[in-house]
């Protein structure tokens, strides 16, 4: 079975190819000149996705060695994500399973993130427990099976990806911010300065906004929030000594759940995923706790279309039917995971 995927949420355009669940092709056009703007801008995005998609689809099937009437199943992202963006996914979509009288699947992106570790030689195994973290979302998740998730923990403010994007305009390193706060993590001390990890009332729930404006503090009265007044040095220290309270406190959470909960893998995805301290801890409790450890490779990490069309592969295998008439949605629909309480 030959399965298309098509993943425009935000400010990545990507076709994908897989089949019988390997994959022949995943290609990602990233829209970088968002990073002048200081974040995405969204009308700009929906425009960059209508002119990369049609090219990306043709190389995507030449690099298969396949024609677009070999497709058996069509997937497309429908949420969250930014609507106009979703929009010219879902609709291109849509359209090809129109024309070539073919099944269409609409796919959650969280969820797409949460089986992204099946695209690896080495897969996880059920019940795993799955921490996913983007720019928009954070969750931690017991995978029970391909159709039965329950959400442990989610954050009562900013995502984790949000909280690096936000440190690092605020230390002028530019959008987006992940990548540049390691690399100058790399560089730094980190134990330097002691940020604060929250601590919550509720068990697995995360909180990054009093660490966000613990490093707002600290820049203000260390620098007058004059960040060209910063040594190359003290912005190495900050991101590795804010890295460190980020991650300690993702970490957290992640142990807790181990301790409680019995499972066979673990699994860390999205694009905070790529992140080497995050990966390293990951090993060190894997480790530690005797379980088969999934990560993706980085392609997988950040938005892709791979992941999209594995989803909707799984999807469409447990005999799930959608009609053409699946919408777009910006936010997580109420229902996508079990809440605890309803186990
Ligand atoms: O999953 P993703 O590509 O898009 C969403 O679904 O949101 O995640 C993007 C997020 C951004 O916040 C970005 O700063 C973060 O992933 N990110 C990283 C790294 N690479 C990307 N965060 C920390 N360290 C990285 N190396
Ligand atoms: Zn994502």
């Amino acid at each position: 079975m030959n399965v298309l995927g098509i993943e425009t949420s935000c400010d990545e355009t990507s076709v994908a190819i897989i089949s019988d669940g390997k994959l022949k092709s995943n290609l990602i056009s990233s829209q970088d000149f968002h990073n002048k703007y200081g974040g995405v801008v969204p009308e700009l995005s929906s425009r960059a996705h209508l002119q990369m998609i049609n090219p990306l689809l043709k190389s995507a099937l030449e690099e298969s060695n396949l024609k677009l009437y070999d497709i058996d199943l069509i997937c497309a992202t429908a949420g969250p994500g930014l609507i106009g963006a979703l929009l010219v996914g879902l609709t291109f979509a849509k359209g090809l399973a129109l024309s070539l009288n073919k099944p269409f699947v609409p796919v959650n992106h969280i969820e797409g993130h949460i089986f992204s570790g099946f695209l690896m030689e080495e897969k996880p195994e059920f019940p795993y427990l799955c921490l996913v973290v983007s720019g928009g979302h954070t969750l931690l998740l017991i995978v029970k099976n391909e159709l039965e998730i329950i959400k442990l923990g989610t954050t009562i403010d900013d995502a984790a990806g949000e909280a690096f994007d936000k440190v690092a305009k605020m230390l002028g390193l530019g959008y987006p911010g992940g990548p540049a706060i390691q690399n100058a993590a790399e560089k730094g001390n980190e134990n330097e300065i002691n940020f604060p990890v929250a601590q919550l009332k509720t068990e697995y729930d995360f909180s990054f906004s009093g660490l966000k404006t613990a490093v707002l503090r600290y820049l203000q009265k260390e620098y007058d929030q004059k960040i060209e007044s910063i040594s190359q040095n003290d912005l190495n220290n900050i991101s590795a000594s804010f890295q460190k309270a980020a991650v300690d406190a993702l970490m957290q959470n992640v142990k807790k759940a181990l301790a409680h909960y019995d499972v066979k893998s673990l699994s860390l995805v999205g694009g905070v995923a790529a992140n080497q301290k995050m990966r390293d801890s990951f090993k060190e409790v894997a480790e530690k706790n005797n379980l088969k450890l999934v990560i993706p490779d980085l392609q997988f990490c950040g938005d892709n279309a791979a992941m999209i069309a594995y989803r909707g592969y799984t999807l469409n295998k447990n005999g799930k039917k959608y009609g053409l008439d699946a919408n777009a949605y910006p936010s997580l629909p109420e229902g996508t995971f079990i809440e605890p309480s309803n186990r």
